[in-house]
């Protein structure tokens, strides 16, 4: 996924271009580019690296100065990372930047070489800016609207024509793309948070729509050329929300939103004591309704449906089954009308979660999506729709995403099991009661941030670990060793305690650190049990357990204590030191914790 950016207005569109990427970089940072009208003529300067590389660049040479122009921050799909790889690409009167896969781009490519096109990229976004120039008559909207038709795949696109000075037009199919409003200027931009400097007005550019931005204003089109009128947006961002606020990391700071971030989210959608999703467009009849449930996501948000398969399939009873989206996608799932298909995801552009929703609704299921992006594509295109409320998550390693997601699955699995009387109401209204006390636990939880330092600092030397637990803590070991992994770079895996004794125990060497998640009371015993056995072969355990239990030391070397509240709610308050001991172990090796080697917030290819 990458970052694009467009200004046209009467400020110097550098230092705009340049302060949207820097709140862009989330989404891709391995290289940066921009494209200015300075004096008429389009000037570009790009370079492999962060931003701040191409701010060094363009002091050292030259720094493109105007009122109107284009910028991409990128995370290489197509090209390895480098200078002449990096956006934005030219043709010769055409310059562009782009965000997602042209799937074609090598049959495209082919016919344009034969014309006598050559290339200097490896890049299929090259293959689009020379396609543009190769169609392009004096009309950019005929121009776009040609290319439009022959490309397949995924784009936002960032478009300046040579002899349409001072003038940005823009074109989403898939990948997302806003055009940001002002007092007499205008942006294009991946996400909101780019603009939010400069206004909080945007459109949402619709799939094939066009965009042209000049000084007189903004206009929109569809693929016949037709002039469109859109509603305007205010986004419920403000600025603070997308800066770090004094904390070091935006992902510190968003693993300590979290009580806020609950409260926010499941507020609205309690009444008189008991779920109330209405608003979602879910009713008990409608619950009642569905003989199946899936959970389709990735990453942590897959993480976060196991949780919710555990707890719904404990309270409901009814069958829940959890898909990693792009295994469900090609599966050929069994999935009929009679099934409900949950689809999780922070960014709402996730393509493999995105098109396996697709699949669903294809084979008859109701889609119901629990998204935490506002207008994102997941979130228009379910028939159901939850919204977190955690606000713009920008670490890319996802703490408050996940907390709300497994909040709202707390809900329906509350509200699903009430619905099928599977629980009565006072059950519904204490389980119910228990998840609002969840802030107050986790509060108390975030003043311990020294164990967890601690331990992280016994991490930091392992070549690898293991996360283990039994039933919901065995959900939560996959999302603390996807954490750790993610921004520490230490390799671990997370492994069912009870399985361990069947072939993987062989892994545990002398000082192999083990974490060991233990909150299930009627598993507690049998957990021991298997910590113990990978004790006696050597490991260094560290439990993550009820503050009430002292491991004896042939169980653990180290406990992270936790509050004693009721194991079907343990995963909020456990999953707490997993992030921060993933974080600190982050910090102590000196990697970019919001921004992971390899990776960008929302994976909009496949
Ligand atoms: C989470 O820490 C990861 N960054 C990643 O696994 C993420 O959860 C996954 O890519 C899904 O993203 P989404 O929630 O935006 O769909």
């Amino acid at each position: 996924m990458c970052g694009i950016v467009g200004y046209v207005g009467p400020r110097e569109c550098t230092d705009v271009l340049m302060s949207a990427l820097s709140k862009l970089e989330y989404r891709g940072y391995d290289s940066a580019g921009i494209a200015v009208f300075d004096n008429g003529e389009i000037k570009v300067a790009k370079s492999k690296g962060r931003l701040k590389d191409l701010e060094e660049k363009m002091e050292n040479t030259y720094k493109p100065s105007g009122h109107a122009g284009i910028g991409h921050t990128r995370w290489a799909t197509h090209g390895e990372p480098s200078d002449i790889n990096s956006h934005p690409h030219s043709g010769k009167r055409v310059t562009i930047v782009h965000n997602g896969i042209i799937e074609n781009y090598k049959k495209l490519k082919d016919f344009l070489v034969s014309q006598g096109r050559e290339f200097q990229s490896e890049t299929d976004t090259e293959v689009v800016a020379q396609l543009l120039d190769y169609y392009y008559d004096g009309n950019p909207l005929d121009t776009i609207i040609k290319v439009m038709s022959e490309v397949r795949g995924s784009f936002a696109l960032g478009i300046v024509f040579s002899d349409f000075r001072d003038v940005v037009y823009a074109v989403r199919r898939e990948s997302p793309l806003i055009v940001g409003v002002g007092e007499n200027e205008s942006f294009i931009a991946s996400d909101v948070p780019a603009i939010l400097k400069y206004t909080k007005d945007y459109y949402l550019l619709e799939h094939d729509e066009i965009a042209r931005l000049d000084m007189d204003g903004v206009k929109f089109y569809d693929k016949h050329k037709k002039e469109i009128i859109k509603e305007i947006k205010t986004a419920d961002w403000d600025m603070d929300a997308a800066e770090k606020g004094g904390y070091e990391h935006f992902m510190l700071k968003e693993i300590y939103e979290q009580p806020t971030a609950i409260k926010t989210t499941i507020s609205p959608r309690i009444t008189d004591g008991l779920p109330n999703l209405e608003e979602c467009g879910i009713t008990p009849e409608k619950l009642r309704e569905f003989n199946q449930i899936y959970v389709v996501a990735c990453g942590t948000a897959m993480h976060a449906g196991l949780v919710g398969k555990y707890v719904i399939e404990k309270l409901a009873r009814v069958p829940v089954t959890v898909d990693i989206a792009s295994e469900f996608r090609y599966r050929e799932p069994l999935v009929s009308d009679r099934d409900l298909v949950i689809v999780i995801s922070q960014s709402g552009e996730t393509a493999d979660s995105l098109a396996a929703m697709r699949l669903a609704k294809e084979l008859g299921a109701q889609t119901l999506a629990i998204v935490n992006a506002k207008g994102s594509s997941i979130a228009r295109e379910a028939d159901m729709l939850i919204y977190t409320h955690a606000g713009p998550e920008i670490a890319v390693a996802s703490t408050k995403a996940y907390m709300v997601q497994i909040a709202v699955m707390y809900l329906l699995a509350f509200e699903l099991a009430l619905a099928v009387d599977a629980i009565d109401e006072t059950e519904c209204r204490r389980l119910t009661g228990l998840l609002q006390k969840t802030p107050d636990y986790i509060e108390e939880i975030l003043k311990n941030k020294e164990d967890t330092q601690y331990i992280a600092s016994s991490l930091i030397t392992a070549d690898s670990l293991l996360y283990i637990g039994r039933g919901l803590d065995y959900a939560l070991s996959m999302e603390g060793s996807l954490k750790l992994k993610e921004i520490s770079y230490i390799h671990s895996e997370s492994y069912a305690a009870g399985e361990l004794k069947h072939g993987t125990i062989s892994l545990i060497s002398d000082g192999m650190p083990v974490i060991a998640v233990a909150t299930q009371k009627a598993l507690f015993e049998k957990t021991v049990s298997n910590i113990k056995e990978v004790k006696a072969r050597g490991a260094k355990v560290i439990m993550v357990c009820r503050d009430d239990y002292t491991p004896e030391k042939d169980v653990a070397d180290y406990k992270f204590g936790l509050p004693d509240i009721d194991d079907i709610i343990m995963p909020m308050a456990a999953v707490v030191p997993l992030q921060l001991i993933a974080y600190y172990t982050s910090v102590l090796k000196g990697n970019d914790v919001d921004k992971p080697r390899n990776l960008a917030k929302s994976v909009t290819v496949e």
